[in-house]
């Protein structure tokens, strides 16, 4: 019994670290040199693209397409199925998991050509919306 208590505390404790929290992820952002005044879209954005979840995966949509990591960064144009490659030459499988920093780097690549419509989430769930409140994780 105990050791079933054990054990579903442990996978309870490995779903749940799949998803960034709003403050690591604003920190994240901001190393990346993303402007203050945006990190609340980046946030509205993660969150409405994948609920900030690192192995969020997409797909297959269209012609065999699937999108990665809490940017669900897409294997048409952006990422490389098992090699590096595409336009932010990242293997997609790198999008996946605790480290953000290339899903940062290839969304800022995607931001500087199409801005934010890029993602349609973005355009129905976070343009021209509240969004969220991260003041008090950048303070320090
Ligand atoms: C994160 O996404 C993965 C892959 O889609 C899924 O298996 C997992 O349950 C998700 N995690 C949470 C906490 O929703």
């Amino acid at each position: 019994m105990l050791v079933r208590i054990l054990f579903c505390a442990l996978f309870a404790a490995a779903v749940e670290s799949s998803i960034i929290s709003r403050c690591r992820l604003a920190r994240d952002l901001r190393e990346s040199g993303i402007r203050l005044s945006l990190i609340p879209d980046w946030i509205c954005l993660a969150e409405a693209v994948s609920n900030r979840n690192t192995t969020a995966r997409g797909g297959p949509y269209g012609s065999d397409v699937h999108t990665y990591g809490i940017f669900q960064i897409g294997s048409n144009i952006w990422c490389d199925i098992g090699k590096r490659g595409k336009k932010c030459n990242v293997d997609c499988e790198d999008l996946i998991g605790d480290n953000v920093e290339e899903s940062i780097s290839c969304a800022i690549e995607i931001y500087a050509d199409y801005g934010f419509s890029a993602w349609s989430a973005w355009v129905s769930k976070c343009k021209g919306k509240s969004t969220p409140d991260i003041s008090h994780c950048l303070r320090d």
